[in-house]
């Protein structure tokens, strides 16, 4: 509490201007957080550091109840404020005192707190909630994923609106306890270190906690019956993997790709500096998905992306992307490329430790196999719109870039900046350009025509500056250049669609 003295004489006249000032500057926080590509994501107004999930899940019904306890800050005089949430909300409270709330827009919860909130104040916030997650959606899509024997929450760039209320976008990371009730013989998954279990009643109660940083869209949440196994990698983080027990003749090449969890942690941990998490792992439900998602600590697989073996590439990937994406997180979802030129260059790397493809010869294949009037071109991967954000170009396209800026810069530069980049970013969030920023920092080059040609023109860059960056040197011919070993199992990774 604050309280100022004044003096007496002073105080009339404060007073006075004391309401009206007050009235004006409180106004209620904006229903977005000011990304073009989603106005209507995330919100203004606060900053959460920590949510706390208490909840029950009833596989049977696809009932989810619970409370969701949020840490926040005010960032300006606050009179209402939104939360992104699509579950029947009962109950809402701030600091203490029943708040009123009404839904509006696609996934708007808007709170009004009995006081209104001055800015700088440290706000708890509590919501109490259920509801069937599969029958609600936005904009027309739902990304709750129901299986045989529970459900999953694991999609980008939305999945939370399904199981808590968020301030639902990567520019607002916070810690999370996630404390999830399920009936005896299955189980709950959700990030980080499983901190205790309890039983009672016929519910088994799964605490988990995520004691780092984390954007909405990586807290992730599984019910189901799963196998589960552990380990350690070789710096000691803790390794904790799950595998439905349907996975069917998908299971032992699951098991053989994500079971290197370890192995792969390790190697990367040679290109991008320690492991930024406390823990790792990954998890396999029975979902008919075709994608993976980088999940923080603990990240999604669907088991079609096992059907034709195992595949340590998609592994790669995504433990790429908890370095690149997780612990460094984009600032804008206009700066993907961040995340999914460097996962894709990842598994290059990979392709080429396994000896099936140099970075270069694949580099060389997408420069050539892409003939200028291919669709492909027109995709930037250094700002793809938000209709395709997740475009086979942003991964393929953006990889080369990478090989590019590696040729212009040299190796010893290039995985200087690799390495250098979560290190300099770590926890936080940051955008292509304070990446070409730094790497002209610690290369010492300008790269604002290599970064122009290869991420933001909507078109294939020609001869000379594919000679530039040393792209396609035999000056192949689109189509001509022989297709690398890894390619299928890189293209694994891609969004498999159902056919
Ligand atoms: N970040 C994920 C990956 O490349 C992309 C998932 C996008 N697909 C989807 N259906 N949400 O690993
Ligand atoms: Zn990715």
């Amino acid at each position: 509490m604050h309280r100022r003295l004044i003096a007496p004489g002073a105080l009339a006249v404060s007073l006075l201007l004391a309401i009206p000032a007050s009235a004006a500057s409180y106004s209620p926080g904006a229903p977005g957080i000011g990304d073009p590509y989603y106005p209507a994501y995330g919100n203004g107004g606060y900053d959460v550091s920590h949510y706390d999930l208490r909840l029950k899940y009833q596989p049977q019904t696809d009932e989810l109840e619970g409370t969701a306890t949020l840490l926040a800050t005010t960032t300006q005089d606050l009179s209402r404020f939104d939360l992104d949430f699509l579950l029947d909300v009962s109950e809402v409270r701030v600091n203490g005192a029943k708040a009123s709330f009404a839904t509006s827009g696609q996934h708007e919860l808007e709170i009004t707190p009995a006081n209104p909130l001055p800015k700088g104040t440290p706000i708890t916030v509590v919501v109490r909630y259920s509801g069937v997650p599969s029958t609600k959606s936005a904009y027309g899509f739902s990304t709750w994923h129901r299986t045989p024997d529970g459900a999953v929450a694991a999609d980008e760039p939305e999945a939370a609106w399904w199981w808590f209320p968020s301030n639902d976008h990567p520019l607002d990371k916070a810690t999370y306890d996630v404390s999830v009730a399920v009936p005896d013989g299955t189980q709950a998954i959700s990030n980080g270190t499983l901190q205790s279990t309890s039983s009672r009643l016929g519910w088994t109660r799964y605490n988990w906690r995520s004691n780092k940083p984390q954007a909405t869209y990586l807290a992730t949440l599984a019910v189901g019956k799963f196998d589960i196994t552990t380990g350690k990698t070789s710096d000691g983080v803790p390794i904790i993997n799950a595998y439905s027990k349907d996975l069917g003749d998908n299971d032992g090449a699951a098991r053989a790709s994500v079971e290197r969890t370890g192995e792969i942690v390790d190697w990367l941990t040679g290109y991008f500096g320690p492991y930024p998490f406390n823990a790792v792992g990954g998890y396999v439900p029975n979902t008919t998905t075709g994608y993976a998602l980088e999940t923080q600590t603990r990240v999604f697989y669907s088991p079609r992306q096992f059907a034709n073996g195992s595949n340590t590439s998609v592994v790669v990937h995504e433990l790429t992307h908890q370095w690149y994406g997780d612990d460094v997180s984009l600032k804008g979802w206009k700066d993907i490329w961040i995340n999914e030129g460097f996962a894709r260059y990842a598994q290059w790397l990979w392709s080429e430790h396994e000896g099936e493809g140099t970075t270069q010869e694949l580099a060389d294949y997408v420069y050539a196999s892409h003939p200028a009037d291919d669709a492909f071109w027109t995709v930037k991967p250094g700002d793809p719109g938000p209709d395709d954000q997740f475009d086979i170009a942003v991964y393929d396209r953006g990889a080369l870039a990478v090989q590019a800026l590696r040729n212009e810069v040299g190796d010893d530069a290039f995985f200087a900046i690799l390495k250098g980049w979560p290190k300099d970013h770590a926890y936080g969030n940051a955008s292509v350009g304070d990446f070409q920023e730094y790497a002209e920092q610690v290369s010492g080059k300008s790269l604002a025509s290599l970064f122009d040609a290869w991420l933001f023109q909507p078109s294939k860059p020609g001869a000379p500056a594919a000679q530039d960056a040393s792209i396609a040197r035999s000056s192949a011919k689109a189509g001509t250049l022989p297709r690398p070993k890894s390619w299928k199992k890189i293209e694994a990774t891609n969004d498999l669609h159902a056919e």
